[in-house]
């Protein structure tokens, strides 16, 4: 992108913001379970590039829609409107400080560019929120905490754009750093940074470029299974408050109780995907990279057969990655299309896409796309007047 060819529309120099996307390395769909995940943010994400407005409209623009052109809406209105589509992120968190008290003086014309695919699983709408709330506490000087950015962020998702996500993506992006990744305890909210050098080694991202729109997607329903498969746990007299924090061996003992075997699944992934996130902590502190990334294929497994978020072009690049060499590999993120995550050698990443790529052609009727994930720091302002 070349920031000249926009001048008709900042009108001056621009203030830079960037916010990065977020890859989960293991803790999937646990994360509004009281479980704990284990993301880090990438150095792939959003640009914001701001100026000042003189009056209560807000322009935005984004080079990832140039088809939609620039969206306007006023502070004095800031309501959800489909058609505003990628431009509802923005708005959104502008909606939410306002309604919250804090001052907005002035309307802002904003530019957003992404190197980040958008709706891959890879958190394209949390990195905006995150940007934006970024922005506005900064340009405004509202005095937001990293943690209120992020629940503020989680609240716009749920509440303005219609997700029941959890906290991961929105948490992940507010609090990553460049060589670590993030172990979130979502229950206590609180986490720890876990060093994340993999040497020898990379994680490659490769998304199925199946589209997938979360809003659209199966997310809140596996939501409900999991609030039904905790009623009947607490029926059958089971005393933890968060399915995720319920014993494998409980649930097993309990299986005949459910009366639906779904729900047992969703139940049996919560738990054993706590466990697995653990493991996978200590064997990354331990510098087993080897029995970390089995842990990625096992939530693999649990993820298509008990989870059941996974599809034929997830399964297939997990199945291509593993056959290519791979230590483990894995869908990240919600599922339902979007991306996986594999540990390859580096030795070995242009053979392994190359051929990837080559066969998931051949079945699928299209390409995949490889990325390295690299870690980030949080959202930042970038420079600029
Ligand atoms: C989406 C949500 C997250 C999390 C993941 C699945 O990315 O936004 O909160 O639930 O799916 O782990």
């Amino acid at each position: 992108m070349n920031l000249k060819d926009y001048k008709w529309f900042l009108k001056g120099t621009p203030k830079e913001f960037f916010s990065p996307g977020r890859v989960n390395l293991i803790g999937e769909h646990i994360d509004y379970l009281g479980g704990e995940v284990f993301p880090i943010a990438i150095d792939l994400g959003t640009f914001a590039y701001i100026t000042k407005r003189d009056d209560k409209e807000i322009h935005m623009l984004s080079t990832a829609f140039e088809d939609i052109g620039v969206v306007t809406s006023s502070l004095n209105d800031l309501s959800f409107k489909k058609e505003d589509n990628w431009a509802n992120f923005i708005k959104g968190v502008f909606q939410y400080l306002w309604q919250q008290g804090y001052n907005i003086p002035h309307g802002l014309n904003i530019l957003l560019h992404s190197t980040l695919p958008i709706g891959a699983g890879l958190s394209s709408s949390a990195s905006i929120e995150v940007l934006m709330m970024t922005v506005l506490n900064h340009l405004f000087d509202l005095q937001l905490t990293q943690k209120q950015m992020a629940l503020f962020s989680k609240d716009v998702e749920n509440n303005y754009i219609g997700v029941n996500s959890g906290i991961m993506d929105q948490y992940a992006i507010a609090f990553g750093q460049k060589d670590y990744a993030v172990h979130l305890n979502t229950s206590t909210l609180t986490h720890e940074l876990v060093p994340f050098i993999l040497k020898d080694y990379v994680v490659m991202i490769v998304n199925t470029n199946k589209k997938r729109a979360l809003s659209e997607s199966k997310y809140n329903e596996r939501r409900t299974e999991c609030d039904e498969a905790l009623k009947t746990l607490h029926q059958a007299g089971v005393k933890e408050q968060d399915l995720a924090r319920v014993p494998l061996d409980t649930i097993e003992q309990y299986k005949d109780q459910f009366n639906d075997i779904n729900h047992y699944k969703r139940a049996r992934h919560a738990s054993s995907e706590q466990s697995r996130v653990l493991e996978a902590v200590d064997a990354l502190k331990q510098n087993d990279l080897s029995g970390f990334s089995t842990l990625l294929t096992a939530t693999h497994m649990s993820l298509k057969n008990d989870f059941e978020v996974s599809c034929d072009e997830l399964d297939l690049l997990v199945d291509l990655s593993l056959k290519e060499g791979a230590l483990g590999a894995r869908m990240t993120g919600a599922g339902f299309g979007g991306c996986i995550i594999a540990i390859v050698h580096q030795n070995i990443i242009e053979s392994f896409k190359s051929n990837i790529i080559d066969r998931y052609a051949n079945i699928i009727g299209y390409e995949p796309s490889c990325y390295i994930a690299n870690t980030s720091d949080h959202a930042k302002y970038v420079g600029g007047n």
